[in-house]
């Protein structure tokens, strides 16, 4: 079934093989849902000084050099947060080599309003104190390469998404307004004994300050780039009141307890040493990216994320219990969202990818269906089932340039606590006795190492490829 409006790549359908049919059992349709359409496009998009980016500052111009502490400042007392923090996305969010090359791209083909958008996000600092300005990498201050710092999300006075434009979170949408001597704090905090001000936002708590940051929108088209908070907020999870610090800021193991009991787990720790005990909120913002380590990160780091796309999905495979020879083996895929508080894969979809790969074998070894294996070059042989987006231009080719994006050629996703399913049917030879067995696997990686090679222009990075779940069955053949 091809949904309308989603072209699925074409499954040529092989002599022994062919998928039946999806049965999307949440199903996601282009469009269908609003929060998920495009959003009316800016008609000024800003061009001050800080381009395209909703970012800005309390009297919208530039803030002067030394507005923002470095996390080593921070670190003297909040030693924990900062090794918490430490080679995270966050942290790696300018530096990171994918980006890097992606931006500077943006930067020559699209212009620097664009850059800026990007860089709004991926080091707000730098935009906010116009270090992008007459500057190369090269030149470019040291602080400006730091990610996104303790004194960003902690000098962010007010979020404008709600009062802006589209009416929601995205593109950068809050004000930043430093002060050395005032940060501010989530609402569990204890704020007498700081050893500076502090002030409470209670949005520190919600997922709404997360999502001026993790909803992007095409500031010219109006198309949504990445929707994860949209996806969030349509699920049972936000229904619950659970945030994304709730699983974000917490270890995966007390995540999945989140998602199981769907009740919010407190953690009990010292923000600074000599504070008292109180209620913390754990900064390694883990997610998905197995590459962290290659990408500036650690092995430590690249492990928690296996271990959070581990979590995040379960395989099922719905067959009979026995089939005749010669009659066609029909059965079913199913890959359930158990633990991600929005879809699987989330957020850039246009460059993640999440596949099943399959076998149906006889009890001798001999393979009677492979699908989802790897081509020579990589990539996902085109009949697999699998997940993630592809993005196209105003000319229907695929890109991988978010300012290229102009519609989206092919979308699958599995919403939060739903599941998706293909039914896949073979023929068993006459001749066939004893039993056959499925086995299916569940893969996941950050972006096709053809596109990383040609964005570094080095074949040598490997991108990580991370089982998240297999299931498999046996069928007696009669
Ligand atoms: C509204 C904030 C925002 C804006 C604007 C933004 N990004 Fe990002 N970017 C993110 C977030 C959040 C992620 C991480 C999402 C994920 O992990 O899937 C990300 C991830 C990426 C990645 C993936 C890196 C990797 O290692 O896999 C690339 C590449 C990237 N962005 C490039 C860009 C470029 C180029 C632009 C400008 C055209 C841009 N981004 C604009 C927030 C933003
Ligand atoms: C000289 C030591 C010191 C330095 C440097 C310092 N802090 Fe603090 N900070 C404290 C203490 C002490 C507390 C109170 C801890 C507690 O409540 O247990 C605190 C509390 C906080 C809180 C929590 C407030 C709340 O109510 O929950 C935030 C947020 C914070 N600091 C951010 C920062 C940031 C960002 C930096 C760097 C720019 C920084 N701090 C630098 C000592 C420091
Ligand atoms: C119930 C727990 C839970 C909640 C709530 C949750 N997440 Fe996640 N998140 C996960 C899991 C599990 C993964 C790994 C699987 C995946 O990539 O979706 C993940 C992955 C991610 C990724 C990496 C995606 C990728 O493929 O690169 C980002 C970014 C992210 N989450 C952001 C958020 C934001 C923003 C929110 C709130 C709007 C949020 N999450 C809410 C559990 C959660
Ligand atoms: C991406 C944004 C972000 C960054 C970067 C960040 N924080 Fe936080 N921080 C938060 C949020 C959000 C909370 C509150 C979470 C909640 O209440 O659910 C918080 C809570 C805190 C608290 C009080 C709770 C606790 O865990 O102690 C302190 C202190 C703090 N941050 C300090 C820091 C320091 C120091 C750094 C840099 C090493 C830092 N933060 C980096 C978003 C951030
Ligand atoms: C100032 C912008 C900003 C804010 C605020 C922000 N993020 Fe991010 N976040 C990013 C960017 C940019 C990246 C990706 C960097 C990259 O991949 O190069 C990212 C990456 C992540 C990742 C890692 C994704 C992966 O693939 O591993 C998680 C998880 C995440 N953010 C969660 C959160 C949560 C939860 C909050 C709210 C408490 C939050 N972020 C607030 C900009 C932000």
């Amino acid at each position: 079934m091809f949904f309308p409006g989603v072209e699925r790549p074409i499954r040529k359908p092989a002599s022994f093989l062919f998928v039946v049919g999806s049965l999307a059992t949440s199903f996601l349709l282009l469009g269908a849902e609003p929060a998920k359409g495009p959003a009316e496009p800016l008609e000024n998009p800003p061009i001050g000084p800080f381009g395209y980016s909703l970012i800005n500052t309390e009297d919208g111009g530039l803030l002067e050099e030394g507005s923002f502490q470095s996390v080593e400042e921070c670190a003297d007392c909040h030693e924990r947060q900062a090794e918490e923090m430490a080679g995270s996305m966050h942290q790696l969010a300018h530096t990171d080599p994918i980006y890097r090359a992606t931006a500077e791209l943006a930067r020559v083909e699209a212009g620097e309003e664009v850059y800026l958008h990007c860089a709004g996000c991926h080091s707000p600092q730098g935009v906010t104190m116009g270090l992008f300005h007459g500057t190369t990498e090269e030149t470019l201050p040291d602080i400006a390469k730091q990610g996104i710092l303790c004194d960003v999300c902690h000098q962010i006075t007010e979020l404008t998404g709600t009062s802006g434009h589209w009416g929601e979170p995205g593109n950068a949408s809050f004000v930043i307004s430093p002060d050395e001597d005032r940060k501010f704090g989530p609402p569990a905090g204890d704020d007498a004994a700081a050893d500076h001000l502090v002030e409470t936002r209670e949005f520190l708590a919600s997922s709404e300050f997360c999502a001026s940051c993790h909803t992007i929108i095409h500031p010219l088209n109006g198309l949504r780039l990445e929707h994860t908070y949209a996806e969030w907020k349509d699920s049972v999870y936000a229904e619950k009141g659970i945030q994304c610090q709730d699983c974000h800021m917490r270890s995966v193991e007390t995540a999945v307890r989140v998602a199981e009991t769907m009740v919010p787990a407190t953690v009990i720790g010292r923000s600074e040493p000599s504070g008292e005990e109180r209620e913390i909120s754990p900064h390694f913002f883990t997610g998905a990216n197995a590459n962290v380590e290659q990408l500036g990160g650690s092995a430590e780091r690249a492990a928690m994320a296996e271990a959070r796309l581990k979590s995040a999905a379960r395989l099922e495979i719905v067959s009979p219990e026995s089939v005749e020879a010669g009659q066609p083996l029909g059965f079913d895929v199913v890959v359930h969202n158990v633990a991600a508080g929005h879809n699987l894969p989330t957020s850039l979809t246009e460059l993640r990818e999440m596949w099943v790969e399959l076998k149906v074998l006889t009890e001798a070894g001999e393979v009677l269906l492979h699908s989802g294996g790897l081509e020579e070059n990589g990539d996902i042989s085109p009949r697999a089932m699998r997940f993630g987006a592809l993005a196209g231009d105003a000319q229907g080719n695929v890109t991988y340039k978010p300012w290229e994006v102009e519609q989206f050629l092919f979308k699958r996703l599995v919403p939060p606590k739903g599941s998706e399913s293909d039914q896949f049917e073979v023929p068993l030879p006459r001749e066939l006795s004893g039993r056959v067995r499925i086995d299916a696997k569940l893969f996941y990686r950050s972006a096709p190492p053809k596109v990383v090679a040609s964005l570094l222009g080095d074949e040598s990075f490997e991108v990580k490829q991370v089982e998240m779940a297999s299931a498999n069955a046996e069928i007696a053949v009669d």
